[in-house]
């Protein structure tokens, strides 16, 4: 057994207390007596190490949600080599102590959903999934939890800068990242199983976000209209609203794809059923919907209503599918439908039965599920483990069956929502096989890439939300979590005419982008503030769908390399100190900078642009970068420059709809006298790009004149479509070809 896991540590309690309570606490004895291994691997050329700790008593590691990798040739090696300094020792039956080095000056980015700035060094970030609607600074807690944490050392080798941890364990873990100023980071995992933990080597960011999510998977595409404005309220209260709200989209010609249906499209809140009296007939009104272009998304909660006369409920009971207590009841938390069970998601059975039961929206023709509430969220205990709590209570609330093993709901919470998605995701992908699944979520762990997109939760329409969304988004992205977007306009509170326009003009870049909003607050569709901002919106909402044919590509670029959409600066200047420092701003792709005003009463901002020359995005004087520019964005501009020597494939006239999008003719923007880009193309819908299905070009750009070259064929060219370019000596026609 490597000495180093056993070298004492004799300030655990002292620095967890001291700080606070000024008083030396007794020191913490390592009681480890289990096993453990460190293992080293090379994956894509790089040292990945991976320390496994097996508590008395276990055998061996239960199935990760999180790591879809099996097949890497791991070798026992003596100790890890990585310089992070790693020690960790039991402290009692069911806490762990970890402790590691983080250098001056590096930062800290991942840990998925937090309310922070991009660098989330000096405070501790609990991962415990948590329904706290209060998003203020003191948030901790929230709903999602995803342990991986990027530590850039800007003093390490060009390189080797950005180093990675993943601690796999699906109980609660505090990450104190040097909250003291000691340069110490502290991890505490509360928990009796075995957990594991990846080391990565100091790589470039883009390399280890492709190590990562080699590791726990990647997103496969979107169907192509999910990318597209979809509109939300908690609730439409009825059919007639739904049929008006559709029909004046369409008459204001403001592009929109999705129609979400909330909790009130429910029988008293039962999942898998409809209102009788508002929604009494959903099928017919999906495919009303459809004829205008729309699809319709419905939200489906975990919580079963407890009531002996819902079949959901009888099947659930009978299947022995739900969640049970200690002593074999039937776990029963409050919800929206008051008293419910928790189908227990750990089940594969539970998941088959899940999966099956959205026949109920497919067979309506629901295009896609919002997994909401699963936290899971209980109105009469939302945190069940007190905040201060140093090892697991005696008695679990209720139970999961994993692999026909009992695990207390305590350690495997984190993993909930994550496993409520894949049953979700496995299941449209077994009703539908032949379409690509959308599943939504608000709740989940490492991984859940593999199985839908996730929204923030109910941020508040608020300047600091819009502000928070940018660096909260990127940390999503820099966790393995591409298809993420927080609520436009904001979800509680009323909104703002310039508030709601200020969200669009950065809500445009967001890989997920919905607008949404509570019950009880003023109406935020896009006409709500009058012509002159509809105008505005309207315009805003036609530059996103312009721009699919780019955020599609960028989302095979993430199937490829496991990039995401939204990246900081630091992804592609890593040596520039000042780009390294900046979260007001961000890359969508590498060659759209966004630079959005994200405070009330401004309509100009500082913008530091990297080395190179920028164009802004509606055309003008190119900037040289390397400084800082003061720029006006009046309201509905497009607040973005473009990267010198990129193509951005566009659509040429706004579609209303990504029905439309086939026949759109397609403009290959050119930025500058040489330049490079690529076009992808599938049916945006169906799972043949799988297969091969699908059309990509490299695209090169000089002289006046563009070419293009087949880098992978798979279809026959669309031959409904135009294709153009643009560039700044003039425009032309092109023709893609396969030869
Ligand atoms: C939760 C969700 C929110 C939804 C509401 C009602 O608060 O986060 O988006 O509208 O529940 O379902």
């Amino acid at each position: 057994m490597p000495e180093l896991f056993f070298q004492p540590l004799d300030n655990w309690e002292l620095a967890r207390q001291g700080a606070k309570k000024m008083v030396s606490a007794p020191v913490a004895i390592d009681i480890f007596a289990g096993k453990t291994y460190v293992e080293k691997a090379i994956v894509a050329d790089l040292l990945m190490e991976r320390l496994t700790v097996l508590p008395l008593g276990c055998k061996a590691v239960p199935e990760s949600i999180a790591v879809v990798l099996n097949k890497i040739d791991w070798q026992i090696q003596e100790k890890l080599l990585s310089d992070l300094n790693l020690h960790w020792q039991q402290t009692n039956d069911s806490c762990f102590d970890l402790t590691f080095s983080l250098s001056p000056g590096a930062r800290c980015y991942g840990l998925g959903e937090r309310y922070s700035g991009l660098n989330l060094r000096g405070r501790v970030h609990t991962l415990f999934t948590s329904d706290d609607s209060r998003h203020i600074e003191s948030i901790d807690m929230m709903y999602k939890a995803i342990p991986f944490l990027i530590i850039d050392d800007p003093l390490a080798p060009p390189g080797s800068r950005f180093r990675g941890l993943f601690l796999d364990s699906t109980a609660r873990q505090k990450w104190s990242l040097d909250p003291d100023g000691d340069n110490t980071a502290r991890i505490e995992v509360l928990t009796r199983l075995p957990w594991q933990i990846y080391m990565f080597a100091g790589q470039t960011l883009p390399e280890l976000l492709a190590a990562f999510t080699l590791l726990t998977g990647r997103s496969q595409l979107p169907p192509r209209w999910s990318l597209g404005h979809q509109q939300s309220r908690w609730s439409y209260p009825d059919e007639a609203t739904i049929r008006s709200l559709a029909v004046e989209f369409r008459e204001r010609r403001i592009p929109c794809d999705t129609i979400v249906l909330d909790i009130d499209y429910m029988d008293e809140y039962r999942v898998f059923t409809n209102s009788k009296e508002r929604f009494p007939d959903l099928k017919q009104l999906v495919a009303d919907l459809a004829e205008l272009n729309f699809k319709v998304v419905t939200i489906v909660d975990p919580a079963v209503k407890k009531d002996p006369g819902y079949s959901v409920y009888k099947e659930g009971i009978a299947g022995k599918y739900f969640c049970e207590t200690a002593d074999g009841q039937i776990f029963i938390g409050k919800v929206w439908p008051g008293a419910s069970t928790l189908p227990d998601f750990a089940n594969e059975a539970t998941r088959a039965w899940w999966g099956e039961k959205h026949r109920f929206y497919t067979d309506m023709g629901i295009a896609g599920i919002w997994n909401d509430m699963n936290e899971p969220a209980l109105f009469d205990n939302q945190t069940p483990l007190a905040i201060d709590a140093r090892a697991l209570p005696a008695a679990e609330p209720f139970f999961h069956k994993q692999d026909k093993e009992q695990v207390g709901h305590l350690e495997l919470r984190n993993a909930y929502g994550s496993l409520m998605c894949r049953a979700t995701h496995e299941g449209l992908k077994k009703l539908r096989p032949h379409e690509r699944p959308f599943v939504l979520t608000r709740s989940c762990y490492a991984g859940i890439q593999r199985y839908a997109a996730v929204w923030l939760g109910d941020n508040m329409s608020w300047w600091e939300h819009l502000a928070g969304s940018v660096p909260m988004l990127l940390n999503m992205g820099l966790s393995g979590v591409p298809f993420a977007g927080v609520d436009i306009g904001g979800f509680g509170g009323d909104t703002t005419a310039e508030l709601l326009l200020r969200w669009y003009q950065v809500g445009i870049f967001y890989p997920f982008f919905r607008n949404h909003a509570a019950l009880d607050t003023r109406a935020q569709e896009p006409w709500a503030f009058g012509p002159e901002v509809e105008a505005n919106i309207r315009h805003l909402i036609e530059t996103r769908y312009k721009l699919l044919p780019y955020i599609e590509q960028l989302f095979c670029e993430h199937r490829e390399t496991g990039a995401p959409l939204m990246r900081p600066l630091s992804w592609l200047f890593a040596d520039d100190p000042v780009a390294c420092e900046i979260d007001d701003q961000f890359l969508l792709g590498n060659n759209i900078l966004v630079a959005p005003i994200l405070k009330r009463g401004k309509s100009s901002r500082f913008v530091y642009l990297p080395v190179g020359l920028w164009f802004p995005y509606e055309g003008g004087e190119p900037l040289s970068g390397g400084k800082i520019h003061h720029v006006s964005w009046p309201l509905g501009t497009v607040p973005a420059f473009v990267r010198e020597g990129s193509i951005l494939p566009l659509y040429d006239d706004p579609v209303q709809s990504t029905v439309e999008c086939d026949k759109a003719a397609v403009t290959f923007m050119c930025f500058g006298d040489h330049c490079q880009g690529i076009y992808y193309e599938d049916d945006g819908i169906s799972n043949n790009y799988l297969q091969g299905q699908y059309n990509q070009w490299q695209l090169s750009y000089s002289a006046g004149k563009l070419e293009s070259r087949a880098i992978h064929k798979g279809m026959s060219v669309n031959h409904k479509r135009r294709y153009g370019f643009v560039s700044v000596n003039g425009a032309g026609v092109c023709t893609l070809s396969l030869d």
